[in-house]
């Protein structure tokens, strides 16, 4: 067996390595090291009768026990109650490309740990995750089992996440490390508004283009708990996995638990790479294909769908160029309002007397694909579902169950609730033709009664639904909403195809959420509509053409009424969205470079990239004093290609040095102007 495990990426060396006390600790994450002997543990000792060997070590995956008083990894619960435990490490298996799998064992406890780890080499990005086998004759109760703990030797980092609620998801925030521990987690049953499943922690100067940047993201759509420890002995330690809260999962005699990856990787080129690396890496776990420019009817008709309106909505939205036509809440059961049908998958015979398909063969006809809202893991009381099965939600024994927007969360844990679900979901893809569902979940997860194992086991429950109905409509893309952005996280990614981001698409409120969002999650999930002004929910007025480059730099969507819409807004409104369709290659799947503004009015400029063509969203939501222009600096470009571009009405032609070292200037006047410059490579 090696003593030392280095995983290499092109990039980067990840270490880890057994000390003489056999201990598994973490050597080094950061960049590359071929000189792998080189990689052996720091000499550590007892710093005094308080300070303990275990307790000071970098370890790699700390167990609960002895004298671990840091964050640890893995807390069981054994038969007799014991919670001690002492692991060695048994022995290792390299894989195909570099895999690793170090195996940890205490024989005493029968439990074995097994570490995984997975390069994306490419990327220079390492997958961790681990799988906890229970060897002994009797059940162990995991109370805590997370994906990874990480150490980056450094103290008085910057840790950057975000922070938000409902309709102002993904304000981004970065705050100094220190002796404080750090810790974030969801508790409502989805990864949550409130923060998002990630780490980001970088050095006190890093930029967009320099600096180095730890960063990781936990692929699970459910609770999720992460811990930020700076050592009192130096360094800094995260640790990350599913949300350990009120969860405790029972591992049978046989029985293995399998966590959910943690994505991560490191980069000395700041904030900027470490972004297009994760957008790469999400876009891999995104079903290929252009994602079509959509209109839904939510912000035009509320509950007010009917089988005339959406007809009518559907042949204005065909006529400014939308490709996919989404009916949004209100199309089913006794749906009238808030209150009512969820659970009820049939279609309303007051709202659609002739069911569905005419109006899928009307939009067929148009040459839109239909698509459709649902919101699968509720019910509302005042349905036909919750009348026949009352015990399918969760609830507690001595309470009456909560409600929040009038509804209930279905319990996914159980088998017969997720067939069920599938079966309504398989009848409903099976008769229509319907090519995009948007898919709910508009309240939390709570009373869940005595089994501590539900948070899991539901949101298990809940990937077992999605795939299973994958597998059988797998041309059907999947858009995942929970009131807005409430589950947004690459566990969630891959098995949806897209996110909506928020339910706030009042523009210049999107400039900031879709920045937090594009931190780590790439630009061709990020559903973003075009509305009307004012908005319905901040009640600003924005021109059209600030509403449409906002929503442009993300997967477009048009949610406006078109049908209070003057000819000369939708003319306007279809130039944006051909636009788009030439743009799209570009923005789904370039690289985005979220710019910097020198410019003491505060411009917002983001680039996105490939080879022959960059866009370069301008913004200016206010003009101030001085009325100062910007200047722009590109990134990413071939320094001795030339490129061509029209800035403040002038045609240019210009090396890709210059655009990168020196810019060129953009002015742009009044309140809420924007623009988008195309840069196109001539040679
Ligand atoms: C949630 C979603 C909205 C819309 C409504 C429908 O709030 O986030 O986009 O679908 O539900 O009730």
């Amino acid at each position: 067996m090696n003593r030392t495990w280095a995983l290499q990426t092109p990039t980067t060396t990840y270490a880890v390595a057994c000390d003489e006390r056999g201990l598994l600790r973490s050597v080094h994450w950061g960049g590359r090291i071929d000189a792998v002997d080189d990689l052996t543990p720091g000499q550590l000792w007892d710093l005094s009768t308080n300070d303990l060997y275990a307790d000071i070590a970098e370890e790699e995956f700390p167990l609960h026990g002895g004298f671990r008083y840091k964050e640890v990894g893995l807390r069981a619960v054994l038969a007799d109650g014991t919670r001690e435990l002492r692991p060695v490490v048994a022995g290792d298996t390299w894989h195909e490309r570099g895999h690793l799998t170090i195996r940890c064992i205490d024989e005493d406890a029968g439990l074995t740990i097994d570490l995984y780890y997975r390069i994306v080499g490419d990327l220079d990005l390492i997958e961790r995750w681990v799988v906890v086998s229970n060897t002994s004759q009797d059940r162990i109760l995991l109370e805590r089992i997370a994906s990874a703990q990480f150490h980056i030797p450094f103290d008085d980092l910057r840790f950057s996440n975000v922070s938000g609620l409902w309709a102002a998801e993904f304000q981004p925030f970065t705050q100094p490390t220190g002796p404080a521990k750090l810790r974030l987690d969801s508790r409502k049953g989805v990864s949550d508004h409130r923060h998002n499943p990630s780490f980001i922690l970088a050095g006190p100067d890093t930029t967009e283009t320099a600096g180095p940047v730890w960063f990781g993201a936990l692929a699970h759509p459910g609770n999720f708990f992460l811990t930020v420890e700076q050592s009192q002995y130096g360094g800094t330690s995260v640790t990350i996995g599913i949300g350990e809260d009120d969860c405790a999962v029972t591992l049978e005699p046989g029985g293995s638990f399998t966590t959910p990856p943690v994505v991560a990787g490191y980069t000395r080129q700041g904030y900027g790479r470490m972004s297009t690396t994760a957008h790469a890496y999400g876009r891999r776990l995104m079903r290929p294909g252009p994602r079509p420019v959509l209109y839904n009817s939510w912000e035009a008709a509320g509950f007010d769908v009917t089988d005339d309106g959406q007809r009518e909505l559907a042949t204005r939205a065909r006529a400014i160029g939308a490709e996919l036509f989404v009916v949004d809440d209100g199309w089913f059961g006794r749906r009238g309002q808030e209150a009512d049908g969820l659970g009820d998958w049939w279609v309303s015979p007051e709202k659609f007397p002739r069911g569905l398909a005419p109006l899928v063969a009307h939009v067929n006809r148009l040459g839109m694909a239909f698509g459709i809202w649902v919101e699968p893991e509720m019910v509302s009381p005042n349905s036909d579902l919750y009348a026949a099965h009352p015990d399918w939600v969760h609830r507690d024994a001595r309470h009456d169950p909560e409600t929040s927007r009038d509804q209930l969360v279905l319990d996914l844990s159980r088998p017969d609730v997720r067939d069920h679900i599938f079966s309504v979901l398989d009848g409903l893809l099976s008769e229509n033709a319907i090519a995009y569902l948007k898919w709910d979940a508009n309240r939390p997860m709570a009373q869940v009664g005595p089994d501590r194992a539900v948070w899991w086991e539901h949101t298990a429950g809940l990937v077992a639904v999605v795939r299973r109905l994958r597998e059988a409509h797998p041309e059907v893309l999947i858009e995942a909403c929970a009131s807005g952005g409430g589950r947004v996280d690459l566990g969630t990614l891959g098995l949806f195809d897209d996110f909506w981001p928020s339910d706030n698409t009042d523009a210049l409120d999107r400039l900031t959420i879709q920045r937090g969002y594009s931190m780590l999650h790439p630009t061709k999930a990020m559903r973003a509509w075009i509305t009307d002004s004012p908005n319905f929910l901040t009640q600003r007025d924005i021109p059209l053409r600030f509403r449409a480059h906002v929503a442009m730099m993300g997967s477009l969507g048009v949610g406006a009424d078109l049908s209070s819409m003057t000819e000369t807004e939708l003319a306007e409104l279809g130039v944006y969205i051909d636009q788009y369709k030439t743009w799209r290659p570009v923005i789904q799947e370039g690289a985005l470079h979220r710019l910097d503004n020198p410019s003491p009015n505060a411009y917002q400029l983001y680039q996105f990239s490939v080879p022959e063509r960059s866009l370069v969203f301008v913004f200016l939501p206010a003009s101030r004093i001085g009325r100062r222009g910007t200047r722009v600096r590109l990134r990413g470009l071939e320094p001795d290609s030339r490129y061509r571009f029209t800035a403040n009405w002038v045609e240019h032609d210009r090396s890709g040095a210059w655009l990168m070292e020196h810019g060129f200037d953009v002015w742009l006047q009044g309140d809420y102007a924007s623009d988008v410059i195309v840069v196109d490579r001539i040679s």
